[in-house]
């Protein structure tokens, strides 16, 4: 029987992306459709979950992506309330590559130190990967800042992620020298989660810095996170620190979501979220 991954998109157009790694993990066919909302959604789900004897709905799966973390949220929650008895298909979340990137992220770090207890910063937390990343790393037993240019953002951050989770994380500025050595002080992990391109920390700010044991920075831009990282850097050993960069950390967030959507095909109970990304990304380091 045929596996096949009903992609739904909460933005105009349909990621690329995803739909090459859906292939890749192990769909045979993957059905693209964008726009997709809580409200016209009804009508695809009932045509994944009523259209196969139970035994064989494990051969249907849905994606849930888009670049807005709250619409697919929305999406995500809405889908699964339409779920009743065993009339449901395994999901996933990963809107802009948010479960996948931060779990990638976060393997890599908790592989190289023991986080729990340790005190880690997520910089520019605010976006779909940061406030994952926060999520993951507090769930692992760390104590988690989490970052904004201005306070209330990184408080709404923080409240929405406690509502989702129920993880307690702090909200911190991180706009100039003296907040981000604030919210630096007596941390020893960062985790930079910066828009595509934004240098969230100058060298001198991390390489003399006397707490910090690791840094990991997603992005992929042509200017790092991070001033004197390389990209390129997995488990490098700089001034004393483990660093990780965007493709460092990227060749396993593609392997993470490559087995997320083989795991989708393997019941149809399965729900990929923050805590099962985890959990996947950590069997795979
Ligand atoms: N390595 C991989 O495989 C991989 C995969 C997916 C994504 N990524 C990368 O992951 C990163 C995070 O993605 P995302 O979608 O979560 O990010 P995002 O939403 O685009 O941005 C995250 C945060 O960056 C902050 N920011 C924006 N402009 C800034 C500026 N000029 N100076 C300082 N901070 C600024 C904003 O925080 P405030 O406004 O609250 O300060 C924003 O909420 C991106 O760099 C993306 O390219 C990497």
């Amino acid at each position: 029987m045929k596996k096949l991954l009903y992609q739904f998109d909460t933005d105009a157009i349909p990621s690329v992306f995803d739909s090459v790694v859906a292939y890749d993990g192990g769909a045979d066919n993957v059905t693209q459709l964008g726009g997709i909302t809580p409200k016209n959604c009804l009508p695809l789900v009932e045509g994944a979950i009523y259209t196969r004897a139970p035994k064989h709905k494990k051969n249907t799966a849905i994606f849930i992506g888009g670049s807005d973390l709250a619409s697919g949220q929305e999406l995500f929650t809405t889908v699964q309330n339409l779920f009743f008895s065993n009339f449901r298909v395994s999901i996933m979340l990963d809107s802009n590559g948010c479960n996948t990137t931060a779990a990638a992220g976060v393997a890599l770090i908790s592989n190289s130190i023991d986080v729990k207890g340790k005190t880690a910063v997520v910089l520019a937390g605010t976006g779909p990967v940061g406030q994952r990343a926060a999520v993951m790393l507090a769930m692992k037993g760390a104590n988690v800042r989490l970052t904004s240019r201005q306070l209330e953002r990184s408080e709404h951050s923080c409240e929405l992620m406690d509502r989702e989770f129920g993880v307690k994380l702090e909200p911190m500025v991180a706009a100039d020298d003296n907040s981000i050595a604030n919210a630096l002080d007596n941390a020893q992990i960062v985790f930079g989660a910066g828009k595509s391109g934004i240098q969230l920390l100058r060298a001198e700010q991390w390489q003399n810095h006397p707490d910090l044991e690791v840094l990991a920075d997603v992005g992929t831009g042509r200017i790092p996170g991070f001033e004197g990282i390389d990209m390129m850097d997995n488990n490098e050993e700089r001034f004393g620190k483990r660093i990780f960069g965007g493709i460092g950390i990227g060749a396993l967030k593609l392997k993470l979501h490559r087995a997320c959507i083989a795991r989708l095909f393997e019941s149809n109970t399965l729900v990929i979220d923050a805590e099962e990304a985890s959990l996947i990304a950590q069997s795979l380091v």
